[in-house]
């Protein structure tokens, strides 16, 4: 392994920093989402109301605690910090034309608490946080509008902050919005809300290209001006097997993967592979492209790419039902792996065949920028003893140095997703924890806020002081 390798830990801005309303902060999509759990979905509220709990307004109030927190990142050695600006802090509406300094200055803050302990930032532009004013007076990126707006906010922070930052993601887990039967997803990604005779597809593919074209903006914006910085796109990148050596079933593994793939190939190769263009023509889709658009996304590749790695799913070609709930017909469950508390594959192995599969395919370097386990936390011990996160993350961590130093992959970092306890995107949920640090806090809000390290806090301070040789 490299010493250059960038070992850390990530997390987003609505999921740790609370302060949901201070400082001139907007309102966000997330503020305006309910608490779930594994078996209920959250739910989008209008307006705030009164009566009901929004577990990002207080997040774990990382948004005062961060001394503390970033203390304990440097302790465990982290080289890298990942996170996201909150857009709804600097624009709290999304279109205005002056930034709101008091949530530039609180970035600012963090970046320097970071940096004072050599921990490099990487930041996310867009991780599920755009302005709610967005989605009601626009109806999110479906609207051009939005790609001037996004590139303002964008060249607002890079303007700002480029002498701290030299990693940049655009928008977090962009290929989210492919499972258009989820309405979390087009939402978070993309502040889209379906009414019943919409046509789904075509209104999320096109606001999936105005988010690609904004995307490449940034790009061409900070190869301009700062060509020292890197962008990437964020992908989450789960794998899809065939669930038989049934030709049928690698076909359709393959047209399924297309959801995967698309991102990449448009942010890499800057352009739309013909597959899209096909199954637009077939689906009877229109996108509204411009020349400028295709241009723009020809100029704008990327340098890196980012990925989330969590699953991998198995499709079976002969199977006319999403048995799983992973978002496509004929998925199924794979007999060969098990699944977490909240149903979700667990395969290192996956994550060798990923990083194998995205550097064949683009041969640009790989930041794994998101991958953990949630899991209920035992607190019958002092120190809580999370052998099982301590498990996976191995069993990943092992399989990533393989790809690295066996099959040659250029894999520039890793960073374990909610480093410390965070409220979790999907579930709303505390109780589903991902953390190296526990957060005491339960899934009404109670707690005292009090941060423990787990044993999985030791683990991983020794994987990063010996560069992954003490797994
Ligand atoms: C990714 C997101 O989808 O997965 C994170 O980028 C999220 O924001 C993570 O927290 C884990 O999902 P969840 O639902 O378990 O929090």
């Amino acid at each position: 392994m490299k010493e250059t390798f960038l070992w850390g830990g990530a997390v987003a801005a609505h999921q740790i920093e609370g302060a949901w309303d201070q400082d001139g902060k907007g309102v966000s999509v997330c503020d305006v989402l309910t608490a779930g759990s594994h078996s209920r979905a959250r739910e989008i509220t209008s307006s705030i109301q009164e009566d009901i709990y929004y577990p990002n307004h207080s997040g774990i109030d990382h948004y005062h605690l961060y001394k503390e927190d970033i203390a304990l990142f440097a302790e465990l050695g982290f080289k890298t910090f990942r996170m996201s600006i909150a857009w709804s802090r600097i624009f709290p509406n999304g279109d205005e034309k002056e930034p709101n300094e008091k949530g530039l200055a609180y970035y600012d803050t963090i970046f320097d608490e970071l940096l004072k302990y050599n921990i490099q930032p990487v930041v996310t532009l867009s991780h599920f946080e755009m302005p709610y004013h967005l989605v009601t007076a626009y109806g999110g990126f479906k609207n051009r509008k939005l790609i001037d707006l996004f590139v303002h906010y964008a060249k607002t922070v890079i303007n700002r902050y480029h002498a701290k930052i030299n990693h940049w993601l655009t928008f977090n887990e962009i290929n989210n919005q492919m499972n258009t039967k989820s309405f979390l997803f087009p939402y978070t990604n993309s502040g889209l809300l379906f009414e019943p005779e919409d046509n789904r597809q075509e209104i999320m593919y096109q606001a999936l290209h105005h988010e690609l074209v904004a995307s490449a903006r940034v790009k061409k914006f900070v190869k301009l001006n700062y060509p020292s910085l890197q962008v990437g796109c964020m992908i989450a990148w789960s794998p899809v097997y065939p669930y038989s050596c049934r030709p049928e079933d690698l076909l359709v593994a393959n047209r399924v993967m297309h959801s995967r793939t698309i991102c990449g190939d448009v942010s890499v190769r800057g352009h739309y592979p013909n597959y899209i263009l096909k199954e637009w023509e077939a689906k009877g889709i229109h996108v509204e492209i411009t020349e400028e658009d295709l241009s723009d996304l020809k100029e704008g590749t990327v340098d890196f790419i980012g990925i989330s790695y969590y699953v991998s799913h198995a499709v079976d070609s002969t199977q006319k039902e999403d048995t799983t709930g992973a978002g496509f017909i004929g998925s199924t469950p794979n007999p060969y792996i098990k699944s977490t508390d909240w149903d979700w594959p667990i395969d290192p192995v996956g994550l060798r065949y990923t990083l194998n599969t995205l550097y064949e395919r683009y041969e640009l370097p790989i930041f794994i920028v998101e991958n953990g386990f949630g899991a209920v936390d035992d607190l019958s011990e002092e120190v809580i003893q999370d052998d099982d996160r301590i498990e996976y993350l191995a069993a990943h961590i092992s399989e990533m140095k393989k790809a690295i130093e066996i099959d040659g992959v250029e894999v520039i970092g890793y960073t374990v997703w909610g480093c410390i306890d965070v409220v979790s995107f999907t579930t709303g949920e505390m109780k589903k924890r991902y953390g190296l640090i526990y957060v005491d806090k339960d899934d009404e809000g109670n707690g005292t806020l009090e941060r423990r390290k787990k044993k999985s806090f030791d683990w991983y301070q020794q994987v990063i002081a010996s560069n992954g040789e003490n797994i």
